[in-house]
């Protein structure tokens, strides 16, 4: 199996052309698992743009499962930006609450608010969009990616995860961090499909690359390091 090698882990450069080829190879079959395994969460096809920055915002660093409802009874409720500008505090953070997210509540009320001024518009750019309240990196970047039309990189805890594993390198809280992971994840965002691209990972480290892994479904367990050793060891047992 030929190695994706990265500066900093191995000697060879990230550019060199067996690399792109597997990376390449990666892709594909992600996108290919995701044809027959994408989820349909409501928030995938957004009426509204800005129905989409919610649903970023109450996905950050909860279950997705628990999010579908919660999403569904905030845009219920808050039919427009205005009436979220104006609800009462208490309101919100009820809508909210079975996410363990309470204090979001002022935040998603001043976007209410910004949302309002801007007649709905959302900025085109992750700096611009880092300014508006309860947007961070995570947030902007997933955003522009899968709703705004714009090329971004996205790394969440899952993701640092699964490319930790394709090398087989050790991960904790800070990996994210890391210039390599960060070059990592940036060489395998392609220049165009990466919604598809992004939503496929989500939905992949969401469902076979866990953190009890399903190597023995993976569409990538022949590329990835972690997959090798793992499937290995569970044979020889
Ligand atoms: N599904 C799961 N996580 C998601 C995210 N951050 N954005 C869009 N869809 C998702």
């Amino acid at each position: 199996m030929r190695k994706y090698q990265h500066p900093g882990i191995a000697s060879t450069p990230s550019g060199n052309p067996s690399n792109n080829r597997l990376i390449d190879s990666i892709r594909k079959r992600l996108l290919i698992w995701s044809q027959t395994n994408a989820k349909d969460y409501p928030w995938r096809n957004p009426v509204e743009e800005w129905h989409g920055l919610i649903a970023e915002i109450l996905l950050q660093r909860t279950k997705v499962a628990s999010v579908v409802p919660v999403y569904e009874r905030f845009l219920a409720r808050f039919g427009t930006p205005s009436e979220l500008a104006v609800a009462s505090m208490e309101e919100i953070e009820q809508i909210i609450y079975p996410l363990g997210l309470r204090w979001r509540a002022p935040l998603l009320k001043q976007l209410g608010g910004y949302l309002t001024q801007s007649g709905g518009k959302i900025p085109r750019s992750l700096t611009e969009l880092q300014t508006l309240p309860g947007v961070g990196a995570y947030v902007a970047a997933a955003w522009l990616s899968i709703f705004g039309g714009v090329r971004s990189v996205i790394v969440d805890a899952n993701i640092v995860r699964w490319l930790c594993r394709l090398i087989n390198q050790p991960y904790d809280g800070e990996t994210r961090r890391k210039k390599w992971l960060l070059d990592m994840a940036e060489s395998f965002t392609p220049q165009t499909e990466w919604k598809e691209y992004n939503l496929a990972v989500l939905d992949f480290t969401m469902e076979i690359c866990t953190s009890k892994p399903k190597c023995e479904r993976c569409p990538l367990a022949d590329l990835c390091e972690y997959g090798q050793v793992h499937l290995s060891s569970n044979t020889q047992n």
